[in-house]
């Protein structure tokens, strides 16, 4: 079965339970502060797990693309990714763990409807349970009546089996499925031996269903949620190796021919280096269509430090000659049947690549030239040395170490991991500002900052014209960030105008009312939308009216605000700059 067959199986399978089908979200999180990327389909979902009405019901399903760093060393092995689609079905508030397990496994297993996987190879976890939420013995009993066998269904702590994006928001335990890729079956028969297996990766999780009805707040369970959810996640790459009958992902046809195209490339069988950078260029790929662009900073610091070892391993097999940006059309090709419309942004893609290659190579020819110089001084490199070449001029250890042996002398390899260490756990606390609102980070100061937003667009829209689109947003706890197209800078006195009419707005207390439609009707009301953003066929658009029904703001979104603006308080500009040719970025607070 291809990925593509697999995708529209699944999709198709839930479709025929009542499920209608939503767009994947951008790997960008929509107003969400909260986390860097889309890591899970739950994200863009969290409203309706909270119980928001969605505008296509009680069950939707989806193919979510998805982007976690935090295993990026344990790239290369058979089954870690930085980015993969996440197949889900989702009930809010509506069926629970029987109707969930039991369609998991006539999916996984039916020969007619489904994989057609064989039921002996499956194994299941379930959530054993801890001082707050109790063991889930109703899951292990819907296991048991579909004939999973006692001894390999294992209860586990919430170390593996408690699902949450962050320590805050929907949470709840999960059962996981694992299937058996050995040739000849291994036919477990207990716990110890099943998460041996797990660790040789003999056994795969193909699939979690986590039993959203518990909500957490700073990492601790402070409650029930005020419905039942399902969210399901079943990872693409890895079904499809197990159906390919593969034992990793990157002999799949999700991945073999970009790893074909590297081969040519370069003239090295170093397997590990192949897999980083057809990881990494893919990620690559999929983040800057979702318009990220290489930096020191946040999002494109990531984006930065995955072509940069990407590159460094390119060269590394030989392929020094060679571009990453000719890889781009082989990841393109593979989602030409795909939502995601990759190949109108090629060039585009292909143009971010190579400059950031380009810069890439200055660098390692000045890095050179800073090492050498180090070596003629001090006749040997620290690992304050390698630390300061690493993180201020993005030089990697391996490259150091490389020229360092070429000139006969050591780095203080063990120095160096010292002092990374300090920066990972001085970045760490500066990040958990960023992980510590948690996901839906739906608060009082957010929610007003997310109906200012609003206001500000259709401020700069009477001021300057409906011309004005929205191109990108942020809100935190303290202030909002908004990014739109204008071409040149506003004046101080035009700043002072945009406050006035958004303070108009406010004291005038216009009411916020959430109307759900058809995407074609919101659309041709003229509602804004993202740029580039995707919408389902019915969607929830955000109006801002007076008491006479005049319209002030119409939006596509998701929401949550408040119910009148009167609530907001004084609306101030911070900073007016700009982004980009032909974009500028406002940051306003409510004081
Ligand atoms: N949200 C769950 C996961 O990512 C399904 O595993």
């Amino acid at each position: 079965m291809t990925s593509e067959q697999i995708r529209k199986l699944f999709l198709e399978f839930f479709k025929k339970r009542g499920h209608n089908i939503i767009p994947s979200a951008s790997l960008i999180p929509e107003n969400d502060p909260s986390v860097l990327f889309t890591t899970a389909g739950m994200q863009p979902l969290v409203p309706y797990l909270l119980g928001q009405p969605h505008p296509l019901g009680k069950r939707v399903a989806n193919v979510q693309k998805s982007v976690r760093t935090q295993d990026i060393e344990e790239i290369g092995d058979n089954t870690h990714l930085s980015f993969f689609e996440m197949m889900g079905n989702w009930s809010f508030g509506d069926y629970f763990k029987k109707e969930a397990i039991l369609w998991s496994y006539e999916l996984l297993t039916s020969e007619k409807e489904g994989f057609g996987l064989e039921p002996s190879r499956l194994y299941v976890t379930v959530f054993e349970g801890d001082e707050n939420v109790p063991k889930d013995n109703e899951s292990y009993e819907v296991w048991k009546s579909l004939g999973i066998p006692e001894n390999r269904i294992y209860f586990m702590s919430a170390k593996s089996n408690w699902w949450s994006a962050g320590d805050n928001g929907p949470s709840g335990p999960d059962t996981e499925m694992f299937y058996d890729i050995t040739p000849g079956g291994l036919n477990l028969k207990s716990k110890e031996e099943f998460i041996e297996a797990d660790k040789g990766q003999k056994v795969v999780e193909i699939w979690n269903n986590v039993f959203m009805e518990y909500e957490m707040k700073d990492g601790v369970v402070i409650g029930k949620l005020s419905q039942k959810n399902v969210d399901t996640g079943s990872g693409l790459e890895r079904v499809a190796m197990v159906l390919q009958k593969k034992d990793n992902v990157f002999d799949t046809d999700l991945f073999s021919p970009i790893i074909v195209k590297i081969k040519k490339l370069s003239n090295s069988d170093d397997i590990r280096a192949q897999r980083i950078i057809a990881d990494h260029i893919r990620t690559a790929v999929f983040l800057i269509s979702d318009r990220t662009t290489p930096s020191n900073t946040g999002r494109g610091y990531v984006l930065r430090k995955l072509l940069r070892r990407a590159r460094y391993h390119l060269n590394s097999i030989g392929g020094r000659d060679s571009t990453l940006a000719s890889l781009v059309p082989d990841v393109i090709s593979l989602y030409k049947q795909t939502e995601y419309e990759l190949g109108n942004k090629r060039e585009n893609i292909e143009n971010i690549i190579k400059a950031e290659e380009n810069q890439f190579n200055e660098v390692i020819e000045s890095g050179k030239s800073k090492i050498e110089k180090i070596i003629k001084e001090k006749n040997g490199i620290s690992g304050e040395d390698a630390f300061v070449l690493f993180s201020t001029f993005g030089f990697p250890l391996e490259l150091t170490k490389e020229i360092a042996k070429e000139n006969s002398v050591e780095v203080d390899v063990v120095g160096f991991i010292e002092k990374l260490a300090d920066h990972q756990k001085l970045s760490r606390t500066s990040s958990t500002g960023m992980f510590k609102g948690g996901l839906a980070n739906h608060n009082e100061k957010t929610i007003k900052l997310h109906t200012a937003h609003h206001l500000l667009l259709a401020a700069l829209q009477e001021k300057f014209g409906a011309e004005i689109k929205q191109k990108g947003s942020n809100i935190t706890e303290e202030r909002l960030r908004m990014d739109f197209s204008f071409n040149r800078k506003i004046t101080q006195e035009e700043v002072g105008e945009i406050e006035g009419l958004v303070n108009k707005y406010i004291k005038n207390n216009y009411t916020v009312v959430r109307r759900e439609m058809p995407r074609i009707e919101a659309e041709k009301l003229g509602a804004q939308m993202e740029f580039g953003a995707k919408y389902p066929d019915i969607v929830s658009v955000y109006f801002i009216e007076d008491e006479n029904g005049k319209i002030i703001s119409k939006e596509f979104c998701g929401g949550p605000h408040a119910e009148k603006t009167g609530v907001l308080g004084n609306f101030k500009i911070l900073k007016e700059e700009s982004v980009s040719a032909g974009i500028r970025r406002i940051k306003a607070v409510l004081q």
